[in-house]
């Protein structure tokens, strides 16, 4: 009997393989279909889900549709994007809202309306808005509010049409799991018959059929993504058909690089060649300071490397296909979908590699999944936890952390004459950095100022300034706390010209390795989900900044930072302030939205 289905349509949402995901969960089959996707190719499904995106309804950009969606007598479900689109489609209103919502908010329930049955009366989401619904459409009711947005959730019984503002896929909604199994059990009625195993049958089958009678050059970063997939394809292949390469790109962590060799040599794997391209890298990223230029230079030089060592090896090209342990978000946050703003260029995506995908060259049997079911298929393979539970690192490595600047001054745009003190009032000072970092709002990519906090210590306080300045101010998209020194003149911070170099490296290399070090005595490293260390140019004697971004996540789509124990935080603040060369250590307040998890 075939599974039940629910069918996502995408319009281009961050979190569009997520909701596939939380389906899943619930042991029920969902797939992703394009908006102009015919009711032919939709025959049978059980239920329609559609995804939030980063255009507006009423907007010359809005993508387009197929209408006859509306008629299939299946129940629809919008979210966000999708909720606004059910409401203009059916005859409500929408229009930009007051305020832009993002990162948390309170649910008030006004009624259940079938789609919020059992949700407490109030209750945690998670906005990520700039639009809303102002007006229903006929025979729709309200089902639930926030304080800057009237019409949270609304319902159609009759037709079985239901729009929630807020995203119930993501991990910090709470009731977020309840209300999507509401809309598949008890509105779509499906039957739990979908599991990891069975979507494990499938990728065997499919890399088998990818790679034929070829082998796979295999890049091994030494994290768990790239050692599950060895694994996965010496098991389905055998050992002599994967040949794995570590590249050293010179952005590894302390002493990283011959850690991973040891650890694969003892965890089984035979053939992994470890190679140094330190000084190619470094001559490639000379003199660059924006951060796309950044990763497309280091995703292409990845490439070169291999190209070179597979000839040094004598291996012709035609037997090899390339094999990368890409995930589900790499792939979403290079703009994976038909729909979706760029955020980053992964370094596993740049155009070469996209091109190998077009040539049937490439198996990547993880990019279906995110970390934790990788984490789930590595316990499974019998990894050692050592492994399995490290942080994750990026490939593009500290490449990405140390940030770099031309030392030419941003311009101030009008809005910089904003009062912050409105928002922060006058315990806490508060001034706009000369820096830029990636962010994503509404799901757009933004490359926008911080804005640097600084006064005595309520992670609270700060999570709420952080959340308003973020959501009132357009042109910040990350807040960050100033630990120490205690008192700084703000004003005095300037930005230097710097690029990316081994000094600078070096610099970064020794304050990670030191951070790294304290959260495990603090025994909290298993409490943070990633912690990126970040070097920035910006001094008060000519040195430079640590910016500190531990963050709590299950799946890297949303985030919220951590909020550390204060004795820790300042005895690590401490060491940190003793290593020549750095002025100030600062702390990342900002979820995710707005920022990214990384700063470029
Ligand atoms: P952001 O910064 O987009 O990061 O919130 C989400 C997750 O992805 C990791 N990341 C990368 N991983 N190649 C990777 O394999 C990349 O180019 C890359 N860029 C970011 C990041 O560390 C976080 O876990």
């Amino acid at each position: 009997m075939k599974p039940s289905q629910i069918a996502i349509i995408d319009f281009g949402s961050q979190y569009t393989h997520l909701i596939t995901r939380r389906i899943r969960q619930l042991g029920v089959l969902a797939k992703i279909f394009p908006p102009l996707v015919s009711t032919q190719e939709l025959k049978g499904v059980r239920g329609i889900i559609l995804s939030g995106g980063p255009n507006s309804v009423y907007d010359q950009t809005a993508v387009r549709y197929n209408p006859q969606l509306f008629k299939l007598e299946v129940p629809i479900l919008g979210l966000c994007y999708g909720h606004q689109l059910v409401a203009q489609h059916l005859g409500g209103k929408v229009q930009k809202g007051r305020v832009k919502e993002y990162g948390f908010a309170n649910l008030e329930k006004i009624v259940d309306g079938r789609i919020l049955a059992g949700v407490p009366k109030q209750s945690r989401i998670w906005m990520s808005h700039g639009d809303s619904v102002v007006q229903l459409p006929p025979g729709f009711i309200n089902c639930a509010k926030t304080s800057d947005c009237n019409v949270a959730a609304m319902a159609c019984a009759s037709k079985n049409i239901y729009g929630l503002q807020f995203h119930p896929e993501v991990a910090h909604t709470k009731a977020g799991q309840l209300v999507l199994s509401n809309f598949v059990f008890k509105i779509c009625h499906c039957q739990k018959d979908w599991s990891l195993e069975k979507y494990f049958s499938q990728m065997v089958k499919k890399v088998k059929a990818v790679v034929g009678k070829r082998n796979v050059f295999l890049l091994v970063s030494g994290g768990v993504d790239s050692t599950v997939c060895f694994a996965l394809l010496e098991k389905i292949l055998g050992k002599n058909r994967v040949f794995g390469l570590h590249i050293d790109s010179g952005s590894m962590r302390l002493n990283e690089s011959a850690q991973v060799k040891t650890a694969l040599a003892q965890a089984g794997f035979g053939n992994l060649h470890v190679y140094d391209a330190s000084a190619k890298f470094l001559a490639a990223l000379k003199g660059v300071v924006d951060p796309e230029k950044k990763r497309e230079i280091i995703g292409r030089t990845f490439l070169q490397i291999k190209d070179e060592v597979m000839k040094k090896n004598g291996l012709k090209p035609k037997d090899w296909v390339l094999g990368q342990g890409t995930i589900y978000p790499d792939t979403i946050e290079t703009g994976g979908t038909k729909h979706a703003d760029k955020i980053k260029t992964h370094h596993n995506r740049v155009k070469e590699i996209l091109k190998l995908m077009r040539l049937g060259a490439l198996v990547e049997p993880l990019s279906e999944l995110y970390k934790d079911e990788v984490r789930q298929v590595a316990k499974k393979l019998g990894l050692p936890a050592s492994l399995i539970n490290r942080h994750p690192f990026p490939g593009p490595g500290l490449f990405i952390r140390v940030l770099c600047s031309s030392g030419q001054e941003i311009k101030k745009s009008k809005n910089q004459k904003i009062n912050l003190q409105r928002i922060v009032g006058q315990k806490l000072k508060s001034i706009i950095l000369p820096l830029k970092s990636v962010g994503v709002q509404g799901d757009n990519r933004t490359y926008r100022q911080p804005v640097l906090l600084s006064g005595s210590l309520d992670w609270n306080k700060l999570h709420d300034f952080s959340i308003r300045i973020t959501n009132e101010v357009h042109e910040i998209n990350r807040v960050v706390y100033l630990v120490a020194p205690a008192k700084v003149k703000l004003s005095n911070l300037k930005v230097k010209k710097a690029y990316l170099t081994k000094d600078r490296l070096d610099l970064l290399r020794r304050v990670d390795a030191l951070v790294n070090e304290e959260i495990k005595k603090a025994k909290i490293y298993n409490d943070i989900w990633q912690f990126p260390v970040v070097l920035a140019p910006l001094g008060l004697k000519g040195g430079q900044t640590i910016i500190l971004r531990p963050v709590e996540s299950q799946e890297a789509m949303t985030v919220n930072f951590y909020q550390m124990n204060k004795k820790v935080l300042d005895k690590i603040a401490k060491k940190i302030l003793q290593i020549p060369g750095i002025d100030l250590v600062l702390y990342d307040v900002t979820n995710k939205p707005p920022a990214t998890i990384e700063w470029e």
